[in-house]
């Protein structure tokens, strides 16, 4: 690229049709990059987009379908030719739309295993479909960012810590290893990825309100966002493999 070309920032958040995603998405814009809706259901993509104005396009990606990831990869090729930076915000619980008290049908020795299989699908193979399929664009990047979503209750000095913060909350064989595995996840990434100039992330976003915990939350969407927004605008000397809340590194 010469020295004299503008290089437009873009950004893909999957799963930003609603909650930390679309606050995500929204921050994004609001610094002036075209930022990419992923959202599993195009109506509701479109509904986001359309919200937030702006440089926001929609781009329909379900994170466990195959088919979906590469003809998004397809569109983001064909219509920007690049991606800046990736945010993997998607994901689920398994246990629907409760409170993380009420989660009492992932504890390990009663859990159906359909519903780990479920949630690892999502909050862990789909991040690596869709990390992959978007990694030939962000390689066209100057300065790649990628973010995992990961979750305070991913960290095992925390939920290992029978005094911890998180004791309260019933056991859990699903969602929250998902989210120990993104991390772990994260780290592979960043060490394949570090002489290539990406920066390779994990965020805890804190406590949220929104759909997927029943709006329990203390946060708002655009509270639990700017970690993820942090992060995704690091610069050049930022941390890569790292594991971050907006108060600072959190404990593996
Ligand atoms: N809220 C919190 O306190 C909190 C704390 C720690 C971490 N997190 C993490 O933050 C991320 C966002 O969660 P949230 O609280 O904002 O929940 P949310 O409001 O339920 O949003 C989840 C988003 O993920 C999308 N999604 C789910 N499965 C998908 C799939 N297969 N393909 C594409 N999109 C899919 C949903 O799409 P639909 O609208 O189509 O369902 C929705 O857009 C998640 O990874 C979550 O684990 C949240």
């Amino acid at each position: 690229m010469s020295e004299h070309t503008t290089h437009q920032k873009v950004a893909l958040v999957t799963g930003a049709n609603k909650g930390l995603g679309r606050a995500t998405a929204e921050q994004l814009a609001a610094l002036g990059m075209t930022v990419l809706i992923g959202a599993r259901d195009p109506q509701r993509g479109e509904e986001a987009a359309a919200a937030i104005g702006g440089d926001v396009h929609a781009v329909t990606l379900d994170v466990t379908g195959p088919a979906t990831i590469h003809e998004a990869a397809k569109q983001v090729e064909e219509r920007f030719g690049h991606l800046d930076v990736l945010v993997n915000n998607a994901g689920i619980t398994g246990s629907g739309q409760v409170s993380p008290q009420d989660a009492v049908d992932q504890i390990p020795s009663s859990v159906e295993l359909d519903m780990v299989r479920a949630v690892f699908e999502t909050n862990v193979f789909g991040v690596i479909a869709v990390t992959n399929a978007m990694l030939p664009l962000l390689r066209r990047s100057p300065a790649p960012r990628i973010v995992n979503v990961s979750s305070h209750a991913a960290s095992l000095a925390i939920t290992s810590d029978p005094d911890g913060p998180l004791t309260n909350l019933p056991s859990s064989a699903a969602y929250t290893p998902s989210k120990a595995a993104l991390n772990s996840l994260t780290v592979q990434y960043a060490n394949e990825l570090r002489k290539d100039g990406f920066l390779v992330n994990a965020a805890a976003p804190g406590f949220v309100d929104t759909d997927s915990n029943n709006h329990s939350g203390h946060l708002t969407p655009a509270q639990g966002a700017e970690i993820l927004v942090h992060l995704a605008t690091l610069g050049a000397d930022g941390p890569t493999g790292g594991f971050f809340s907006a108060d600072g590194p959190v404990p593996w």
